[in-house]
């Protein structure tokens, strides 16, 4: 028996190694997905213009895609709260005044929670 399991320990060893896993860096680095959001792709054009836009825009796009931002509809508080938890969770650096409420004026005007022209989302269209 313990010569058994001896060979069945070693023979998952051997399954192991040659499952071919990557194990160095270099080769699941490569193997990782491309990056592919639109951020790249991302200038303040893509928002609708207005004051604040500008500033928005790059107070934001240093992480994530505006995407995240235009899908939203939301009250000022609600605005103001997730510059708040962009901060305290996320690291964004504290936006100091003037910059908040120009970011959040225009936030709120334009991405709040009063249809807009632009289509909304069917899943939101359901919750209402
Ligand atoms: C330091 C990085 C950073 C900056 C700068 C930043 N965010 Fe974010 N934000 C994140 C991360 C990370 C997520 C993804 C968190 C998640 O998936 O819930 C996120 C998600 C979001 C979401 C989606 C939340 C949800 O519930 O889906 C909104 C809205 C948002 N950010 C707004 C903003 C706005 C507006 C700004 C600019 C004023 C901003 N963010 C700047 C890191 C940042």
């Amino acid at each position: 028996m313990a010569r058994w399991s001896a060979w069945a320990a070693a023979f998952c060893v051997v399954a192991a190694l040659s499952a071919g896993l990557p194990t160095d860096p270099e080769t699941r680095a490569a193997s990782a997905p491309a990056k592919t959001d639109e951020a790249d792709e991302d200038s303040p054009e893509v928002m609708p213009e207005g004051q604040g836009r500008d500033e928005t825009f790059y107070a934001c796009v240093g992480c994530h895609s505006t995407m995240l931002i235009r899908r939203q509809g939301m009250t000022e508080a609600q605005w103001s709260a997730t510059l708040d938890f962009m901060t305290e969770r996320h690291g964004m650096p504290k936006l100091e005044e003037p910059d908040r409420t120009l970011v959040l004026n225009y936030l709120a005007r334009t991405y709040g929670p009063k249809p807009s022209t632009r289509p909304a989302s069917p899943f939101l269209q359901k919750l209402n």
